[in-house]
């Protein structure tokens, strides 16, 4: 067995980028809500973060004209290839930092995904985000995030085994093993993963840290106010929260 131990985030999402969708299940109804929180501002969407893009694939398909962003080549790369297994086209997909990124447009809709804002532990990350957000938004558009809740309690699990929640293509296993630990002073969740890529025999385990700074909805409301946003709510949907998290989505207007 091969051991690797990835330094930098982008390090961490390159190693993931081939296997990060086994791990989601079908996605049908997740796109269908988004394209519901998409379509009362307009067809520009723009998804930050976007990973390997199959959210933007399927509102793609439903006629938005979508851009992608993400820091790691690899997820830019899969979502390239998605894009055209689907004959579908992007308006574009760029490799960028969602806090330095300046596109010379401005979009109906932003939107973050699988509470991925929770990637910037500091408070001035948070702001650069949204403060790109809000320049690249048409006035009146609108700004979406998918957000976890804090837990009550401090805690820590034990390591568990996660299987996929699709179908491998023959010859390729693929699982992991997590454990997690909340901190309610810090408000850091942490998430210590090996992924276990099995490719015809040759098993290569990665073995990682995530850290996600998770917020209450006044701390959200609060730093979205700051930034400028207006009209600040909170939604609730099974099709996203039914990905075996309590998300909630966080949506306002420039
Ligand atoms: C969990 S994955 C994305 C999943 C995707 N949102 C979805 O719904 O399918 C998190 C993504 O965040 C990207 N990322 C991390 N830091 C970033 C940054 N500073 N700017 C842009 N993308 C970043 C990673 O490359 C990775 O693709």
């Amino acid at each position: 067995m091969k051991r690797f131990r990835p330094a930098d985030m982008t390090e961490i999402y390159a190693l993931r980028a081939d296997t990060i969708d086994y791990f989601f299940p079908d996605r049908k109804d997740e796109i269908k809500s988004w394209a519901k929180i998409a379509e009362k501002y307009g067809d520009d969407v723009l998804h930050l973060m976007c990973g390997t893009g199959e959210i933007l694939v399927g509102l793609a398909k439903e006629g938005f004209n979508v851009t992608g962003i993400d820091l790691t080549e690899s997820m830019i790369y899969q979502a390239r290839e998605k894009f055209e297994e689907e004959d579908v086209e992007p308006e574009d997909l760029i490799v960028e930092d969602a806090r330095f990124f300046k596109l010379g447009k401005t979009f109906d809709f932003i939107f973050v995904s699988t509470g991925d804002l929770h990637h910037f532990l500091d408070k001035d990350d948070i702001d650069k985000v949204l403060g790109k957000i809000f320049a690249h938004l048409r006035p009146g558009g609108g700004v979406a995030l998918e957000l976890f809740e804090p837990p009550e309690n401090d805690f820590k699990r034990p390591e568990k085994r996660h299987r996929p929640l699709r179908d491998t293509p023959k010859g390729l296993k693929v699982w992991k093993l997590n454990r997690s630990s909340y901190h309610s002073d810090s408000q850091i969740l942490e998430i210590v993963e090996k992924l276990h890529v099995d490719e015809e025999g040759e098993i290569i385990e990665s073995e990682y840290d995530i850290q996600l700074k998770l917020y209450t909805k006044k701390q959200i409301e609060l730093i979205l106010d700051n930034s400028g946003f207006e009209n600040i709510r909170h939604l609730y949907d099974k099709d996203l929260s039914g990905k075996g998290h309590d998300s909630w989505i966080v949506v306002a207007e420039r």
